[in-house]
């Protein structure tokens, strides 16, 4: 028998030699998550975090555009049972906005929230559920991922198998 109820994160580190393996890393994401569940995405410009998300969205049926949404902080993506958020908060500037927009209430149970440049509003930000980084090695990159709550670390060892 396994004992894993620690509460230590768990990591997976993954390669991704080139953009057809981050969008099938956001397919299995999407088999891996939940609602109610937030994934911060970082890494610098370019290392393919909307990718991952459009990965994701495909995966979830969705054939429409994926833009990275920089300034509108958010854009909604709603299927039958929940909504998925992708926010981009390259641009934020005002904890303040965020409030008066609501986004707080974006992150709910009946919501995936996605999350590129979390670092930008940490205070405002919900703690995520799973931590993604991105960066670039070689012609490819590297994810390298890490569960931050239970339910996190489940998703983790859901994608470790
Ligand atoms: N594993 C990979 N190997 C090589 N190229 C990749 C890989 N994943 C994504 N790319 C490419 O990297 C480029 C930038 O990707 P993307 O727009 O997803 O980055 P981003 O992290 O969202 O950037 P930004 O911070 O500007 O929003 C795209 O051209 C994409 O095809
Ligand atoms: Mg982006």
């Amino acid at each position: 028998m396994r004992h894993e109820a620690d509460d230590s994160p768990s990591r997976l580190r993954l390669d991704l030699p080139d953009e057809a393996a981050t969008l099938a890393l956001g397919a299995r994401l999407a088999a891996a998550l939940r609602p109610g569940m937030s994934v911060w995405l970082s890494g610098d410009l370019g290392a393919g975090k909307t990718t991952l998300v459009r990965g994701l969205l495909r995966a979830l049926h969705y054939h429409g555009r994926v833009k990275s949404p920089t300034f509108s902080l958010v854009e909604v993506y709603s299927f039958s049972s929940f909504n998925l958020y992708h926010f981009d908060l390259y641009r934020f500037a005002d904890p303040l906005e965020w409030e008066e927009a609501g986004f707080r209430e974006y992150f709910n149970p009946q919501s995936l929230c996605l999350v590129e440049w979390p670092e930008r509003a940490a205070g405002c930000l919900p703690e995520p559920d799973v931590e993604i980084r991105l960066a670039f090695s070689g012609e490819g990159r590297v994810a390298e991922l890490t569960g931050r709550t239970e339910a996190g670390r489940v998703c983790l060892r859901q994608l470790a198998i």
